[in-house]
């Protein structure tokens, strides 16, 4: 049997008589990842992590993980979802029995399900300051407003908590909405139509970027590399930030690929939606940076970069109210089909294993989730000394909102991959993966041996290197 990607056209077909229902096509499934994996990883937090990781070498690493441990997992990520065809705990308990594994492999569901409902209660969040951004920018409350006053509207809205309270109840009323209509109806609707917008917008603002005199700046930020400034946490967190930002080691792309029709070829769509997922991070780099450097701003500034220091930017730039606008409109396009992906694998459980239907799964699921969004918001003001770890070391100092960021980027996501790779790479059986890849056999095996050997070592070197 081949599945040949250049048989998908029948993809649409075969969606419309499966029960469970199929993406529509190969590309309804490559849109609904990259909604997945392109979001505030890649336009709030890679901008900024760059920025404190002393840009160039930091990105080079980044690029080195998301090649080298980022697609090979990917791969395997999709590949488990499609033979399982359920949820992702499901998949993995149906997969552990049909080739007589450990039932307890099945946990590696749970940790990807556990890690994406941690992941989404500050995501919606951070995703409420971007809401909350569309109004402020679009009222022209930024136009030629000086630092301080660009860094106070920030402060003010962080030590806000009703209005934190009321932005992230939006952002996740959007998850909700889209999450309970279903894949077909909801996501792939949904997705299909933001993520277009999103490339044209962020496309958009590059056009601005390069007006602005220092492009040229940027472009040797990002693309020189100065190891002198990169250290071994730097590593660790351009490590972390390839599974977050190609949204992996938590199970969503099981849980797509378990939608996935059997005629497309993972590895193809594997490396689109990675391509996909860099280019928008690099992008959103090169949109960024050349405005941080004409402003003389501070390119280390920390999660508030995009908050602090492009509205001032957008405050002198000319139709910079429209641009400003714009940006952040752009920005909860893409949280918000993250989102969408952060709560699928948990409602997708729900379903199967509890048999609620899917609008009650969703809302509980999102309301658990809201809650636990709460404790995010209050870290930010009223609770903003509270460091439930604080006396272990390495979490010294970090709110509840720093330390779910945290576990989830830096331990449970790497963990999650981890096991992945080791789960495909050494306890499948080779000839199942090669019916589900049907890759050449140089290209199967530069695939296994990676997963078996490069991908596990790298996170365990990272993991361990950074936790002595
Ligand atoms: N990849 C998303 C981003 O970059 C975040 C995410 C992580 C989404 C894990 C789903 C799963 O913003």
């Amino acid at each position: 049997m081949s599945y040949s990607s250049s048989a998908t056209a029948t993809g649409a077909q075969e969606g419309t008589v499966t029960k469970r229902g199929f993406w529509s096509s190969r590309l309804a499934f490559i849109l609904a990842a990259t909604g997945s994996a392109v979001g505030l990883g890649n336009i709030w937090k890679f901008p900024y992590i760059t920025g404190e990781n002393g840009g160039g070498a930091f990105v080079l690493v980044y690029l080195i993980c998301i090649a080298a441990v980022g697609i090979p997992i990917m791969m395997a990520e999709v590949l488990i979802g499609r033979r399982g065809g359920h949820s992702p705990v499901n998949s993995l308990r149906l997969i552990t029995q049909r080739d007589k594994l450990h039932p307890l492999w099945k946990w590696v569901g749970v940790i990807g399900v556990l890690a994406g409902f941690l992941i989404l209660s500050f995501y919606s969040v951070i995703g409420g300051w971007a809401l909350s951004y569309v109004g402020t920018s679009a009222s022209g409350q930024f136009s030629g407003q000086t630092a301080e006053a660009v860094g106070s509207i920030f402060s003010g809205l962080l030590s806000d908590p009703m209005t934190l309270l009321t932005w992230h109840t939006l952002f996740m009323a959007l998850v909700m909405v889209v999450v309970a209509r279903g894949v077909s109806s909801g996501l792939e609707r949904a997705t299909s139509i933001l993520m277009p917008g999103l490339f044209v917008l962020l496309l958009i603002m590059v056009g601005y970027a390069m007006t602005t005199g220092h492009f040229g700046e940027a472009v040797s930020f990002l693309f020189q590399p100065d190891f002198s400034k990169l250290t071994t946490s730097g590593v660790l967190v351009a490590l972390g930030h390839a599974f977050f930002t190609l949204s992996l080691g938590m199970a969503v792309m099981m849980a797509y690929g378990s939608y996935l029709p059997k005629n497309v070829s993972i590895a193809k769509a594997s490396v689109t939606v990675s391509v996909m997922d860099t280019g928008v991070a690099l992008l959103a780099g090169l949109a960024i940076f050349p405005v941080v450097f004409a402003n003389g701003l501070e390119p280390g500034a920390g999660p508030g970069l995009i908050f602090q220091t492009l509205p001032l930017a957008f405050g002198q730039m000319p139709m910079g109210g429209l641009f400003g606008t714009l940006f952040f409109v752009l920005l909860v396009f893409a949280a918000w089909t993250s989102g969408i992906s952060l709560l699928e694998p948990l409602v997708e459980w729900l379903e199967e294993q509890k048999g609620m239907n899917r609008t009650i799964s969703t809302l509980i699921a999102g309301f658990t989730c809201w809650v636990l969004g709460i404790a995010s918001i209050l870290s930010l003001n009223l609770w903003s000394d509270v460091t439930p770890l604080g006396m272990f070391a390495m979490f010294e100092g970090k709110t509840i909102f720093d330390l779910l960021d945290y576990l989830t980027a830096n331990i449970l996501l790497p963990l999650g991959g981890l096991l992945v790779a080791v789960l495909v790479g050494w306890f499948m059986s080779k000839q199942a993966l090669q019916n589900e890849l049907s890759l050449s056999e140089g290209g199967f095996r530069l695939w296994h041996n990676t997963l078996k050997f490069i991908t596990p070592i790298a996170v365990l070197v990272v993991f361990f290197y950074n936790l002595a």
